[in-house]
């Protein structure tokens, strides 16, 4: 059987399992949850990141933030993973489904105005196979009808749209570390948060509704129940894993660019 696809391994991932699991701390916000987090903050300038278990996940973590009641509207590209919308039906939104362009998988931007309502609430555009959609466009229409852009970018890891990284553009955008994807940990995924308002709400969501994240960095001294949320961190083995992937992530990207057959209809 030919496989979909084959996982690339850089051969650190072993040495930096064994480096978590010898620091004797393997749940989630450890050492290499840090160092991911740190990387993609120096690397492509992010506000905040949270790696989480996937990027169904930082979706679901980004419905809650977009605080969607049942009925809201949410629009999203009809050509795109099940993630995209489920994420958002799974907080009562209805799915308005939005056309693809003819010249990429993605959203077309001039079909979305048509699709807002009083209900609508959110833009979910899908960088889908790393090609950006037109974020200049998107963004506009958000700001004039105050809606929020959560950014698909599970295709999108070092990817750009006029020079900025995808998932640095919407309010919330959200990254894939599956492993059919460039860079990968087996499951992964990870939420940034560009929005200076959803930050603190994002580490309580992360943390099963908890401010946890204030108590380990000393702010509180106890912790408690303060949100909803849910256990969407991964385990520091994870996080080991996924570091010695982002660590190669220039080799990679030109590993895969060589294999690659160009998409001449995109
Ligand atoms: C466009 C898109 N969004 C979201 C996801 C979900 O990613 P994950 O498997 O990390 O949950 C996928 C998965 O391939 C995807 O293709």
């Amino acid at each position: 059987m030919i496989p979909f696809n084959k996982p690339y391994l850089t051969g650190k991932e072993l040495e930096y399992i064994g480096d978590a699991v010898s620091r004797g701390k393997i749940s989630g916000n450890g050492h290499y949850t840090k160092k991911c987090h740190e990387f993609f903050q120096e690397r492509y300038g992010f506000k905040k990141c949270l790696l989480t278990t996937s990027c169904t996940d930082a979706l679901e973590m980004a419905a809650i933030l977009c605080d969607i009641q049942q009925g809201d509207e949410v629009i999203v590209p009809s050509y795109t993973f099940v993630s995209s919308a489920n994420a958002f039906v799974l907080r009562g939104a209805k799915i308005v489904f939005a056309d693809s362009r003819n010249d990429t998988p993605g959203i077309d931007e001039s079909k979305i105005e048509a699709l807002i309502t009083p209900r609508t609430k959110v833009i979910v555009p899908v960088h889908y196979a790393g090609f950006a959609c037109d974020m200049d466009i998107i963004m506009d229409i958000a700001n004039r009808y105050s809606l929020l852009v959560v950014e698909d970018a599970a295709h999108g890891i070092d990817s750009f749209y006029k020079g900025r990284p995808l998932g640095s553009i919407g309010h919330l955008g959200c990254f894939s570390f599956h492993e059919t994807k460039n860079i990968q940990c087996g499951e992964g995924g990870m939420l940034i948060i560009n929005d200076e308002k959803f930050v603190k709400r994002a580490e309580i969501i992360w943390e099963k509704g908890t401010n946890r994240s204030a108590f380990w960095r000393g702010e509180i001294d106890k912790y408690g129940w303060v949100d909803i949320g849910s256990s969407f961190l991964p385990s520091e083995i994870c996080a080991a894993f996924l570091f010695a992937q982002l660590e190669n992530m220039d080799d990679i990207q030109l590993k895969r660019k060589k294999s690659g057959k160009p998409i001449s209809n995109f």
